[in-house]
Parts: C-alpha cells; structure tokens; sequence
C-alpha cells in the first residue's frame, strides 16, 4: 500500500506537436501515482536544459524513442517526497532532486528510486533541481571519457552556460589549465569567475587565432557542443595524443523564432565533418561522443557520478549552479531565453 501526502492543484507542460515557444502548453494532470519501487515527488523546481528546446522541435532522436508525442520535456526535478510505492526507504516530506527521462516539467512527477538523491540542506531547491543534468554531463565527458591529467590543456565551448560551467570547475579541480569560450562579452566575468585561466571572447577575438597563441602544441582535450560551426578546427586543434568530446549540435539551431531553418539545418548536417578511423590513428586523435539519456540505465554510473559532485560541493572545490528562475507559467520564456544564447548558468521553472 502507497504511503502519501495529500496535494490539490497539478500541472504539467505538455507538447502535442513539434514546433515553436507555442506548443509548450500548461495543462492540469491528475496527481500521478508511485508504484513499487517509485517515488512522487512534489516538485519546487525544474531545470531546464538546452536539449528541453530540442525536444520541443521534434528533433532530439532519445525523445521519439522513448516517449513519441504528446511528451513533457524535463531531465531533472527537486522537491519534497509526496508518496512512495512499495519498498522505498523514503520519509514522506524529505527534501530530494532527482533525474527524469523527460517528464520533468510538472508539479508532481514519479520516478524510480534509484533516480532520487536527497536535496543537501546547503542546496535550495532551484540549485538543486539545477545539478543533475549539466554537471552528470561534465562528469562523464571529463572523467569517463576524456581522463584529464593534471596540466592538461583544456578547451571548454560555450563555458557560460549550464554544462560548460560544471566543466570549467571540474577541469579546474582535477588541476587542468582551462580555456573557456564564450559568445559575448557579457559571459567573460562569469567564466573567470569560474576559474578558468583564460577566456576567449568570440564575439571580439579571432577564435582559433587565440587558441593557438595559448596552446602553441594544440590542446590535450576539446569540450564542443557547437557542432559544425567548430567541430573541424576542434579537431585540428588537438595536440597528438589529444581528445575531442563532442556532445551536442546547437550551431544547426536558431536563436531566434523557436523553429529550425530546415535549408540549414540540412547543409549543417551535411557539412559537419565526418572523423575517419585512418586520419585520427595516423593523427594520433580521438573522437568521443555521447548523450546523457541513453545512460539512464546505467544506474551504478550515475549514484557514482552524483556521489563525486555532491562531495565536491560539500567540500566547496565545485560551487552548485548559478541559476535563474521563472514561473512555470513561463516556460516559452525560459526556452527563448535559452535559445537566444544570451544566458548563463542555468535557467529554472518554479512551479
Ligand atoms: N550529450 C549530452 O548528453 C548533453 C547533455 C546536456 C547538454 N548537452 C548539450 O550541451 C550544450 C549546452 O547545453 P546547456 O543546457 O548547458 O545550454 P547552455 O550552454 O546553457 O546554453 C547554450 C549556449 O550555447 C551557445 N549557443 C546557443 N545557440 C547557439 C547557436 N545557434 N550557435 C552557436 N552557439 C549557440 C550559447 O553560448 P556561447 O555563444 O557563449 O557559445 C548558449 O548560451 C547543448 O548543445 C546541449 O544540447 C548535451
């Protein structure tokens, strides 16, 4: 028999159909029910990923396999226990934050208990519902792929924003030399603030020209999440022996408007280089590639994970995010503003 709390209102976004900030529709839902092994949480905030405005636009490949339309999109939640199934160890009323494979734009969302961490009490729930996404991607990409040594060189992409900030801190504690880049002027404070050792302002300073004055020999490990606007002279600008990681694609999409430009879209598709196994072995580079959401089951990988940023944090080596909220109401908002490439840290639906 299920333990709970009793609740009144509930809500979730809901997108029937891909497309545009429009299809993010705020629709009532009744109050979901754990079952064995699960757990509802009662949620007080959200955190909203780049992938999220993907998802909308019908373009991100885990999202159809999963899930198909209508979907609610969300990777991560921070709440209080409302209810648990059977066999959860839980207390109702405890403070949590826990991972999704979608479903997390709700005001009451059920999962497993493997995907539910208790809420630190130094965290708030919007910093919280903040962690998991971002800094699990930062974690695998420089400790379950790249493997940094201390001195490494590291180049970090859009260092600003939610997934480049935790790499920049990572990179950091794990003693590496760190180049942020960023898009606009605004962002430079806020990637030294970070820790990086040096900041490379694209919207002022030739790209790669700099990249080349601070790491004459190339660079030991690439972070690109730009996609073909980058992706090839990452590549070259690995020293021998070096990593390029690659986990996304946002320079295909629009910064404006909410819709892709499909014409682009399909020359970026056919432009974005394609690696071959001779080059890079001659070359002495590697490619690595991963999405976070098809690591969802891989339950030991992500308590690990979780398990070394919460320690870091405790111990202050690793801040928790910087965060930005907005009602639930807004969620359009949150996603043009990520879209726009204008934010940094990590935007929040409180709802
Ligand atoms: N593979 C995975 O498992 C995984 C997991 C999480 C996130 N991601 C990917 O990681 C990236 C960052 O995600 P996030 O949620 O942390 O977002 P974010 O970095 O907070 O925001 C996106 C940033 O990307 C840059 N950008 C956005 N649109 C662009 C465009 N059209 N052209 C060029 N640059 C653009 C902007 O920064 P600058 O202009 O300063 O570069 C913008 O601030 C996204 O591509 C996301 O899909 C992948």
């Amino acid at each position: 028999m299920a333990r709970m709390q009793v609740t009144t209102e509930a809500r979730k976004v809901v997108v029937h159909a891909a497309g545009g900030h429009d299809k993010l529709r705020v629709e009532a839902q009744s109050v979901p029910a754990p079952g064995p092994g699960q757990v509802r949480i009662d949620v007080k905030a959200i955190g909203v990923n780049y992938a999220d405005a993907i998802v909308r636009m019908g373009l991100y490949a885990s999202a159809k396999e999963y899930v198909g339309w209508p979907i609610t999109p969300g990777f991560e939640v921070a709440g209080t226990v409302g209810a648990v199934g059977e066999g959860v160890d839980l207390a109702i009323g405890a403070p949590v934050f826990a991972v999704t494979r979608f479903g997390g734009y709700a005001s009451h969302v059920v999962v497993d208990r493997a995907y539910v961490f208790a809420k630190p009490a130094t965290l708030s729930f919007e910093q919280a519902a903040a962690l998991p996404t971002v800094y699990m991607t930062a974690w695998y990409a420089l400790f379950e792929l790249a493997h940094p040594r201390r001195g490494a060189k590291i180049l970090v992409h859009s260092a600003a924003g939610g997934v480049g900030s935790a790499l920049v801190q990572m990179a950091k504690r794990a003693g590496c030399e760190v180049t942020g880049v960023v898009g606009r002027t605004a962002k430079v404070p806020v990637v030294e603030a970070l820790g990086a050792d040096h900041v490379i302002d694209k919207s002022t300073q030739d790209l790669w020209r700099e990249a080349q004055r601070l790491a004459p020999e190339g660079f030991d490990v690439i972070l690109d999440a730009n996609g073909v606007a980058t992706l090839g002279a990452s590549y070259r600008h690995l020293r021998r022996t070096g990593k390029l990681v690659v986990y996304g694609f946002h320079s295909m999409m629009p910064k404006t408007g909410g819709k892709p430009n499909w014409p682009k879209l399909a020359l970026d598709y056919v432009r974005t280089p394609r690696f071959n196994p001779l080059d890079m072995t001659n070359d002495s580079k590697s490619v690595m590639a991963f999405n976070l959401s098809y690591l969802f089951d891989r339950k030991e990988l992500l308590a690990e994970a979780m398990r070394d940023i919460l320690a870091w944090i405790a111990a202050g080596e690793v801040a928790p995010p910087a965060v930005t909220t907005y009602p639930l109401a807004d969620v359009a908002r949150a996603h043009a503003d990520i879209e726009s490439g204008k934010t940094t840290g990590k935007l929040v639906l409180v709802p």
